[in-house]
């Protein structure tokens, strides 16, 4: 198969799906999704919006450190300030991209950037010249593209590839366009920008009219080589395309798109789940792919069907995207060693030693309480292990529920609040809301309570609970997330890490915003 014929995945659940309100992630989550997209094989990962925010700032620059085989992008506006920050949170990156952007349509120019054609053509060959005087490898995006003007996107797109730009991105911004329209746009594109040849034409597709898959292979089909996408859709509004059915339908119909990607297909279920464990965003049971009805067989004629050849119903196999790869893989005789190597095999690194033995000695008080430890508890074990490194405010020692029939039930906890020991008692329509109300009594952090989710991690009764809650506050949203087998000790970790998030935190830029 030639390069012609590969498509470029470019991830940007890390960029566009933190957009997604409610779904802001920590420097140390943003890391732990970035290795499980290197290890998917996506050839771009959007880390972030450089300028957004000093925390922004430090989550690409640990990702450009960390990430070896794919290359990191930092978005920036078309102005000095944001490319200049993008190049310097890339600065120690194997391959680095700067991904600037400028509204072309219309109404975004007359009522959001008050400026004239004429004057963003210039903006953005400035940009492109001034990112290619500081990273090789550029994109240049035209924002709402999909309601801009074909003669104007000529004229700026050939400007931006003389300027240097290597990668031209058409973004259907509001999710406005219809596969058959978006296609014919993309293939005039292509037709009629006479240096067109010298840059890859990339597509990046929003869901509003549930149409941003459909969209960005209907531009495949018309010659687009880059598909922007997330994780589980994640995303502005609707969210954006999704990044395991673009994938999938590329992998399936090779009969009739001809393209391939580089994606190592078996472990988009793990990625999947991790986006949805650190968001809290769950997915829905009969989500393509990734939901877990996608290859359940309800009905008996289908079942037979499926048994006795299983292409009767299913278009790929379960396995292909990783799912049944459960495994008992480690139980309480399992060594040090033993754990080590299966953390390696699941693509799992320690900050060192001491995280190592922590993660250890939990897996040990595990495998006490559950018999059968699978690859996700490990994950769940692991991924408390590093929030643990982050600073904790708020930690929890002991947990007392009572609950009985006809009786309000009561949670008596134990904390340490910045170091000082301290107890609370608290009833609640439930031992949830006990809980919960005990820990504000200690905290009075009078966030609001946005979101509750426990999922369970693995199957069977023992399994641990992951639970998210969201907490807002003054316009601030953190997801605090905990295992355990216990879903209300789960409860009160989460509630916890949410506390300590929120106190750490630092608010952040919009690149939509029109500060330009
Ligand atoms: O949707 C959009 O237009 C974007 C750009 C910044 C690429 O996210
Ligand atoms: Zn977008």
């Amino acid at each position: 198969m030639s390069s012609k014929d590969r498509v470029i995945i470019f991830d940007t659940t890390l960029r566009d799906g933190e957009q997604s309100p409610g779904a802001s992630m920590t420097k140390e989550e943003k890391l732990r999704i970035a290795k499980a997209l290197e290890r998917l094989r996506v050839d771009v990962i959007e880390a972030g919006f450089a300028i957004a925010s000093p925390g922004d700032f430090e989550a690409v620059k640990a990702i450009a450190e960390s990430i070896k085989d794919s290359t990191v992008c930092s978005l920036a506006r078309a102005v000095d300030a944001d490319i200049e920050r993008a190049a310097e949170a890339l600065a120690n990156a194997n391959s680095g991209r700067i991904h600037t952007f400028i509204a072309t349509s219309p109404i975004h120019m007359q009522y959001k950037l008050r400026m004239q054609p004429d004057q963003v053509v210039e903006q953005a060959v400035r940009a492109v010249k001034k990112a290619r005087g500081l990273c090789a490898d550029v994109e240049f995006s035209c924002e709402d593209a999909g309601r801009s003007e074909i003669d104007f996107l000529c004229r700026i797109i050939e400007a931006a590839i003389d300027a240097g730009a290597r990668t031209i991105n058409i973004p259907d911004t509001v999710g406005y366009a219809i596969p058959h329209q978006y296609g014919e746009m993309i293939g005039q594109l292509l037709a009629r920008i006479p240096n067109a040849d010298k840059a890859v034409f990339s597509v990046h597709c929003h869901n509003d009219l549930g149409l941003a898959v459909a969209n960005s292979l209907a531009a495949v089909v018309a010659g687009a080589r880059q598909v922007e996408c997330t994780i589980n859709g994640l995303g502005e509004r609707a969210g954006n395309a999704a990044l395991e059915e673009i994938v999938m339908a590329i992998k399936t119909r090779h009969d009739l798109l001809g393209v391939h990607t580089n994606i190592d297909t078996p472990h988009i279920l793990a990625a999947s789940r991790l986006v949805s464990g650190i968001t809290g965003f769950p997915v829905q049971p009969n989500k393509a792919i990734v939901g877990a009805n996608a290859f359940a067989h309800e009905s008996g004629i289908h079942q037979d069907g499926v048994l006795k050849h299983r292409e009767t119903y299913e278009i790929m196999s379960a396995q292909s995207v990783g799912w049944h790869t459960n495994k008992m893989v480690l139980g309480k005789h399992s060594g040090r060693n033993a754990f080590r190597t299966r953390l390696e095999e699941l693509g799992i690194q320690l900050a060192d030693e001491a995280a190592l033995n922590a993660a250890f000695a939990r897996f040990k008080a595990l495998a006490d309480k559950k018999h059968e430890i699978f690859d996700e508890d490990l994950q769940a074990l692991v991924s408390e292990a590093q929030d643990e490194e982050a600073p904790e405010h708020f930690r929890l020692h002991s947990l007392e529920v009572v609950s009985k029939s006809g009786a309000l039930p009561r949670a008596h906890l134990l904390l340490s609040v910045a170091g000082c020991e301290q107890e609370a008692t608290a009833e609640g329509s439930g031992p949830v809301d006990a809980i919960f109300k005990a820990i504000e009594s200690l905290a009075a952090s009078r966030a609001n309570l946005q979101l509750y989710s426990v999922n369970a991690i693995t199957e069977g009764s023992d399994s641990q609970g992951e639970v998210t809650v969201r907490l807002e506050k003054s316009g601030r949203i953190v997801n605090g997330n905990g295992a355990d087998i216990d879903i209300l000790v789960a409860s009160a970790k989460a509630y916890i890490n949410a506390l300590n998030l929120m106190q750490a935190g630092v608010p952040k830029a919009h690149p939509q915003a029109a500060d330009v």
